[in-house]
């Protein structure tokens, strides 16, 4: 017989998935009861060395409203060539190409091992990844030789038919035209200006003004390859683009006596994003955003240029005196909702010793699963080795990069989904598994999650409606299923599917069996990940109080104690690390940190005594 632990290890090798209970309590009244709700943690493109992809395209049920993919959950009857969906009890023929199938002879997704299968589909031409540096020059001399010298690195890490651009700011931000021949020319725009997404693809000539007189309408990615002077493979534009790299300078503009340079990271990062969303709509690329210090003009400046007046202190947020915050950090949330649209995600490598302004910048990552790497100066290894790292391959000599990620969430009828947590955003689509009860960004059953690399990983987060009367068959399962869509680094357009199904428990009669199937690891980050969330969107210091009163309650649920006597509280081991001690303190009774309940308010509180 195998134990929790390891069921619990097994599911994450195979389907990447940790779930907060493992048994699900059987109604809506009793899962509110177990204080953690189900929930789990989902890594989709948890890394399967053992799982050769197939090269079809999955089976749909033909429930319009349902739609979900053929897995081994699914009654088959071989005989009729007909499966029944385990989601919407639709009974769904075999396509043709299935026609001889039988027990003996069965298609991989039925097969119980392939609970997560991977398929290689046919969507358009296959698309390039691009790269699209955007390098701030108003740094130090030894920051930007560098900073110089790891992009010239990059350049021989990526794929070589790979496209690639640049674009350098201080105060004017210039785009680079790189064409293997002819001189070198760049297009410049003033860093204070606000400029339109049409202006910028006006000004850069990509609008599709043939002589025809078409204007104004995106390319095809098709053309927009070959016409693309921004955007080029690397294979072609590689010698040159080390040689542009290399003769970089720092911004020539004079920095006066008590100021600070003029950097206008506003303007550069709408350039970036107007340029690809111009060229390459829903294609997969990466803004790579290198800065030194603070935007300090035009849209989006963090501080102004005067060295005697401070970039915005804690207290100047609280006291809400940070005269440039609100208006910078709605600047960069509009553009992270632009670059998430259209799968484009934004990395931020922040190098110095200053602040930079990441507070106001982080939506740009946050929405489009982009990096955000801190550190002190581009010339050190902590920059130089991380950066190596965004390069990195998988066992496939493959980059652990993907994007365009498109993520479905299904769940058989007992269960609703209240949301995600994680570098995604909501694609608003509605559907009868879409719970009222919002955890995270809710109200939909898909998300888009522009970048992905094997360990971005979800909080998802469900709800039991069932009702308390209405009991489940014994021995029936909760289902739900997980369904990737993903553009592979290697420019597949992939499609990644994993089904599972945890038993439902009767949780008066079967508490012991619930609370040994929690996993206080999954639990602890679900837990946290929303207390962190309801933080940011609406508790704020209040959230420690619902942190405690969660652990409270999950306490007197499972707690085993006599009144007033702290010495005789015990819990079992499936609970035993959720309510461990603070790793810093060890347990002090006035340490702040989340996952410290001292034992002994927790048994004198008065609201144990409510305690039924
Ligand atoms: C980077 O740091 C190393 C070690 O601290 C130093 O030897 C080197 O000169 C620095 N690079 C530049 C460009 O200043
Ligand atoms: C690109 O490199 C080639 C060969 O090294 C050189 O002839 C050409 O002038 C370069 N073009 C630019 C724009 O630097
Ligand atoms: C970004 O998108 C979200 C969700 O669609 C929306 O609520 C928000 O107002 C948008 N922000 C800006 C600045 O456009
Ligand atoms: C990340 O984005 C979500 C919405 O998509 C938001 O609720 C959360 O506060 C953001 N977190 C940060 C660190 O910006
Ligand atoms: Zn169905």
């Amino acid at each position: 017989m195998t134990t929790y632990q390891e069921f619990i290890q097994q599911n994450e090798d195979r389907d990447g998935v940790r779930f907060s209970w493992n048994l699900w309590p059987s109604s809506r009244l009793e899962a509110t009861r177990l204080v953690v709700p189900v929930s789990c943690l989902f890594t989709p493109l948890k890394e399967r060395p053992d799982l050769p992809p197939v090269q079809y395209e999955p089976v749909l049920c033909s429930r319009a409203n349902c739609k979900a993919v053929l897995n081994p959950l699914c009654q088959v009857d071989f005989r009729a060539k007909i499966w029944a969906c385990n989601f919407c009890f639709q009974r769904n023929p075999f396509p043709p190409s299935y026609a001889g199938i039988s027990e003996v002879n069965q298609p991989a997704e039925l097969m119980p091992q392939f609970s997560t299968i991977e398929y290689i589909v046919q969507r358009g031409p296959p698309t390039p990844l691009i790269f699209l540096y955007v390098v701030d020059t108003c740094l130090e001399e030894e920051d930007l030789q560098a900073l110089k010298e790891s992009l010239q690195m990059s350049l021989s890490l990526l794929p070589p038919n790979a496209l690639v651009g640049l674009i350098t700011f201080g105060r004017m931000v210039q785009v680079h035209e790189l064409s293997c021949e002819g001189i070198a020319k760049s297009y410049v725009f003033r860093g204070t200006k606000d400029l339109t997404s049409k202006q910028i693809q006006e000004m850069l000539g990509l609008s599709k003004a043939t002589p025809q007189g078409q204007q104004g309408r995106p390319m095809a990615p098709q053309d927009a390859a070959s016409t693309c002077r921004f955007l080029q493979p690397v294979h072609r534009v590689d010698m040159n683009l080390t040689d542009l790299l290399g003769e970089l300078q720092r911004d020539p503009w004079p920095v006066p006596q008590g100021k600070r340079p003029l950097r206008s990271t506003g303007v550069a990062l709408s350039v970036a994003v107007g340029l690809l969303e111009g060229t390459f709509p829903n294609t997969g690329a990466r803004v790579m955003l290198f800065i030194g210090g603070p935007p300090t003009q035009g849209p989006g400046m963090v501080v102004g240029d005067e060295l005697k007046t401070p970039i915005r202190s804690w207290h100047d947020i609280q006291k809400d005196n940070a005269r440039h915050l609100k208006k910078a950090t709605k600047y960069y949330e509009a553009l992270a909702n632009r670059s998430a649209v259209n799968g484009h995600s934004i990395d931020i490598y922040a190098c110095a010793l200053d602040q930079t302004g990441l507070l106001e910048m982080k939506c740009l990552s946050n929405l489009t699963g982009g990096h955000i790497v801190m550190g002190d100066s581009f010339n050190t290894s902590l920059f130089k080795q991380t950066f190596q790292r965004v390069f990195s391959k998988d066992f496939n000599g493959d980059f652990r990069m993907a994007f365009g990620g498109v993520l479905e969430v299904k769940t058989s009828r007992e269960l609703k989904i209240c949301g995600a947590i994680g570098p995604c955003v909501s694609l608003h689509a509605k559907g009868s598994c879409v719970s009222e009860n919002e955890m995270g960004i809710g109200g939909t059953t898909q998300w888009k999650v522009c970048s992905l690399n094997p360990s971005t990983t979800l909080g998802l987060f469900f709800e039991v409606v069932n009702q308390h009367n209405a009991p489940i068959p014994q021995g029936g399962r909760g289902a739900i299923q997980f369904v990737t869509q993903y553009q592979h680094s290697n420019t597949q357009r992939r499609i990644r599917v994993t089904t599972i199904a945890r038993n439902w428990a009767d949780a008066q009669s079967q508490i012991q069996h619930i609370e040994s199937s929690f996993d206080q690891e999954a639990a602890a980050v679900l837990m946290a990940r929303l207390g962190v969330f309801r933080a940011e969107s609406e508790e704020g210091p209040d959230v420690l109080r619902w942190l405690d009163r969660q652990l409270i309650r999950l306490c007197q649920k499972f707690g085993q104690f006599n009144k007033d006597d702290p010495t005789s509280f015990r819990l079992s081991e499936s609970l035993s690390l959720y309510l461990s001690s603070c790793s810093t303190c060890g347990g002090h009774p006035s340490c702040k940190f989340l996952t410290i309940v001292p034992m002994s308010r927790l048994i004198t509180d008065t609201t144990l005594s409510d305690r039924t």
